[in-house]
């Protein structure tokens, strides 16, 4: 199998986890490269729920190696209370877990910091999930940050933080009004963290880049998605990291030459949590409907999620700046009962059709959709696992989606358990499959 990246094409929440777990069996390792404990990744496993927010979901599968990459920012603490949980759940993670020890650290400074610019952006607010991921990335880049290999050098970890404390702790205070940090606190829990995490730190570059000189194969698991990448996602309503396919490679140490594909998921309708503008959103009934159907609530934050249509000016932008081999499409069920359904095939923007994604926030948020509408098929889709079974009117739905994108089809999954998914025969997928 070759080494394939895979991203999400819209605000996040695809279902990526689930095309992961899915997936898994043809890889031998699996690769988070960017992000942090603000994702929320859903499998099912043995009947449960588990969601995975630093762990690459495709740890469920024995004997296969689990990687955090140096692009990840690691909370440890949340690190750790994740490895219980799992193991708790009956998954092994042990000598199949690795964590870069060049990620960076998110310490207790980053929540404050994140509190106070949220607090101060007022009506601006990006929305964040509150767990320090941009502050964090802000200091990696200002390069004041702590990193995980940190934690196993003590007195220089003290050192750093102090040093952090006292060019932070003036802002915290004078600036956002919040409670300023005291080092013993932080050093110690720190310690702690380090001397619980050791077995898994190591250079984890060099375990990828061995391993795929062994002919071994990696998938890299995104989170978030393309529209929430901090450089060609809906700035500043963004992450803070790379979070389209090309974070890959910064983000686990490999170079692009390694690379053979890139797979986009999609839900069959889109949805964002968070602030910022979303031109198909339904804010009625009708996305009230979707909402309840899909069961969408932040898998992290528990927050509802904005629910709309189909936006293919969004998935065509996702699909040039990812350069998608394939998609799988997600969710097909949540719109069985839908009498009709809407894609959105361009915008009308002061009187001018755009079919290009706009930079400008203000731009975006005055964009009106241009719809195309579908008749809905009205019949169960959930847990198919044939295209040939699906209603007709459901096929046609998928083909004039992957007819608009110009982009094949691969996956189909038609309900939130593993064998809930339909893979299609002559896709790209299993080109890649039976390499
Ligand atoms: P991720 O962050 O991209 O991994 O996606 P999330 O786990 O945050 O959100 C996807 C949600 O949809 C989860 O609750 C999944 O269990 C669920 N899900 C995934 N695929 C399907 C599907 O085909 N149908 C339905 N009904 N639910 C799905
Ligand atoms: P997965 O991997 C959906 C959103 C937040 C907010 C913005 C910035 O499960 O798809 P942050 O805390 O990252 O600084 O918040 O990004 N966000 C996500 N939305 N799914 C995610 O992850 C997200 N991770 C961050 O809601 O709008
Ligand atoms: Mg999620």
């Amino acid at each position: 199998m070759p080494n394939i990246i895979l991203v999400g094409m819209q605000w996040g929440d695809e279902g990526k986890g689930k095309v992961v777990d899915y997936l898994m069996d043809h890889f031998d390792i699996v690769v988070r490269y960017q992000g942090g404990h603000n994702a929320g990744h859903t499998v099912y496993f043995k009947g449960k729920k588990l969601v995975f927010h630093l762990i690459p979901s495709g740890i469920i599968r024995r004997g296969k190696l689990a990687i955090i990459g140096n692009g990840v920012v690691v909370d440890p603490s949340a690190l750790i209370s994740e490895i219980e949980d799992l193991r708790k759940a009956g998954v092994e993670v042990n000598e199949n877990l690795k964590v870069s020890d060049r990620a960076h650290l998110i310490l207790p400074y980053h929540l404050s910091i994140e509190e106070g610019l949220e607090t101060l952006l007022g009506k601006g607010r990006i929305g964040t999930t509150k767990r320090g991921i941009g502050p964090c990335y802000q200091h990696k880049m200002a390069r004041i940050g702590l990193r995980i290999g940190d934690l196993l050098h003590p007195d220089y970890l003290k050192e750093k933080i102090e040093r952090n404390l006292a060019i932070l702790n003036p802002l915290i205070k004078e600036v956002y009004h919040l409670k300023p940090m005291e080092l013993d606190a932080i050093y110690r829990s720190y310690c702690r963290y380090g001397e619980l995490l050791s077995p898994y730190i190591t250079d984890t570059s060099l375990v990828i880049n061995e391993a795929l000189s062994a002919g071994k194969s990696v998938l890299f698991e995104g989170a978030q998605g393309t529209m929430l990448d901090v450089d060609h996602g809906t700035y500043p309503f963004v992450t803070s990291s790379n979070a389209f396919a090309g974070g890959a490679c910064t983000g686990a140490g490999v170079s692009p030459t390694w690379i053979d594909g890139v797979m986009g998921v999609t839900k069959c309708y889109t949805t964002r949590v968070g602030e910022g503008p979303f031109p198909t959103e339904l804010p009625g009934k009708e996305g009230e409907r979707m909402r309840e159907e899909g069961g969408e609530f932040g898998a992290t934050t528990g927050r509802p999620r904005r629910c709309g249509w189909f936006d293919a000016v969004l998935a065509s932008y996702a699909k040039r700046i990812n350069r998608l081999d394939t998609m799988a499409v997600t969710k097909l069920d949540v719109l069985d009962g839908f009498s009709e359904i809407k894609v959105c095939t361009a915008y009308r923007y002061k009187g001018r059709v755009i079919k290009e994604f706009p930079a400008e926030p203000f731009i975006l948020a005055e964009c009106e959709p241009i719809y195309k509408t579908l008749p809905g098929w009205q019949e169960k889709t959930k847990g198919i696992t044939n295209y040939e079974e699906l209603p007709k009117r459901a096929r046609d739905y998928l083909a004039y989606l992957s007819d608009l994108l110009e982009l094949d089809i691969s996956l189909i999954s038609t309900g939130a358990a593993r064998e809930e998914m339909i893979a299609r025969r002559e896709s790209v997928l299993s080109g890649w499959l039976s390499e």
